[in-house]
């Protein structure tokens, strides 16, 4: 018997309900209105190590046993949400987002009030309060976009207490025992460093690479089935030339363009435009004109992150490197050629 099957068998923890028809449960006498759950498909293709692992994490093995909270990372694009989509997918239990952004407030991850109609006030669950008291997935989408308060209203959460305190609502949750949680942490300026007390509790980390060339066609052919095979192996083939180049073109970008170039195509049936004409414009109006070169952009990428760069001393600001006068000139090779 799987570890899911034997822990199915287990009755909600203290404090917890099951939703009446109209999507609200009873918690300490206070009534809390569900998130919806979502309901669209999401299928992972290729790279099956990272899904298992994340699997893996979510497994009970024993009743004392607790799950993992796993943080997803990657370059932009690469697949992360699509990988924790598809893993709850998987597990066939109700999937919860939470869209974590910069202004998001403790209350809004756990518990909202609302004016209702009768000036009442009504409380909401957020998705992930949803999914504990539903003992459903929730995913933690881009969650180095939220700041740190936020994130201590986690903490008990993401331990072996699994509990949170809605102090809006006066009521602490505790989270039924089929609760999964993972999050998705974003590459970019615009995220915040979490802190390590948290960070501890987001284990493992598990990375989402770019996808090998058959993938990235099996990716692109599950999203855009109507693109001629000509459009999809032009676009592989560019995708796989970024990835060899260490630039983050992502399977995303992919789709984007084949998306505009395919439109461009169909938009006038009189004057169409060739398949190649389409498909250029597309890779500059979609990814800037600097993905026209990828060589040229690769390099100069390399000299931005200092690939090549030997580091300046104040002398060098002064000085060309050759200059007689520069103080760090080395002149053992001049020495060299004066005993010749
Ligand atoms: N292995 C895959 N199988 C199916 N679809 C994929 C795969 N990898 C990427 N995709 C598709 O590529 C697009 C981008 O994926 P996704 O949004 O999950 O990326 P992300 O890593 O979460 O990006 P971001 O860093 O912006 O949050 C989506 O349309 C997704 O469906
Ligand atoms: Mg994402």
């Amino acid at each position: 018997m799987s570890g899911s099957q034997q822990s199915q068998k287990h009755r909600p923890e203290v404090g917890t309900t099951q939703p009446n028809a109209s999507g609200h449960v009873e918690i300490d006498g206070v009534r809390l209105k569900l998130s919806h759950p979502y309901e669209a498909a999401g299928q992972w293709i290729g790279q099956q190590e990272v899904l298992m692992q994340l699997l893996a994490c979510w497994i009970s093995v024993d009743d004392s046993d607790l799950p993992l909270t796993p943080r997803l990372i990657g370059s932009p694009g690469v697949g992360k949400t699509q990988l924790a989509i598809a893993a709850a997918k998987a597990q066939g239990r109700p999937l919860y987002i939470y869209q974590c952004t910069a202004d998001t407030r403790p209350e809004d991850l756990l518990i909202t009030p609302v004016l209702s109609q009768g000036g009442e006030i009504a409380y909401h669950a957020s998705p992930l309060v949803t999914a504990m008291i539903t003992g459903g997935i929730c995913i933690l989408d881009e969650g180095n976009r939220m700041n740190e308060k936020s994130w201590a209203s986690l903490a008990p959460l993401l331990d072996g207490r699994r509990y949170v305190e809605s102090i809006v609502a006066g009521i602490t949750i505790h989270a039924e025992k089929e609760f999964r949680a993972t999050v998705t942490m974003n590459q970019d300026e615009s995220t915040f460093e979490i802190p390590d007390y948290i960070m501890s509790r987001l284990q493992p980390t598990l990375s989402v690479g770019f996808p090998s060339k058959q993938d990235e066609m099996s990716i692109l052919q599950y999203h855009l089935p109507f693109a001629q095979p000509e459009m999809l192996a032009m676009t592989v083939e560019f995708l796989q030339h970024s990835h060899e180049l260490k630039l983050d073109f992502s399977p995303r970008d992919g789709i984007n363009l084949l998306r505009f170039a395919i439109k461009r195509m169909m938009q006038d049936k009189n004057h169409p435009i060739s398949a190649d004409e389409a498909w250029q414009e597309a890779l500059e109006k979609c990814l800037g004109e600097e993905a026209v070169d990828l060589e040229s952009l690769a390099q100069r990428r390399k000299r931005t992150l200092g690939g090549d760069a030997v580091p300046l001393g104040l002398a060098d600001l002064f000085f060309d490197p050759d200059d007689p006068l520069h103080p760090d000139r080395d002149d053992d090779d001049d020495d060299d050629d004066d005993d010749l």
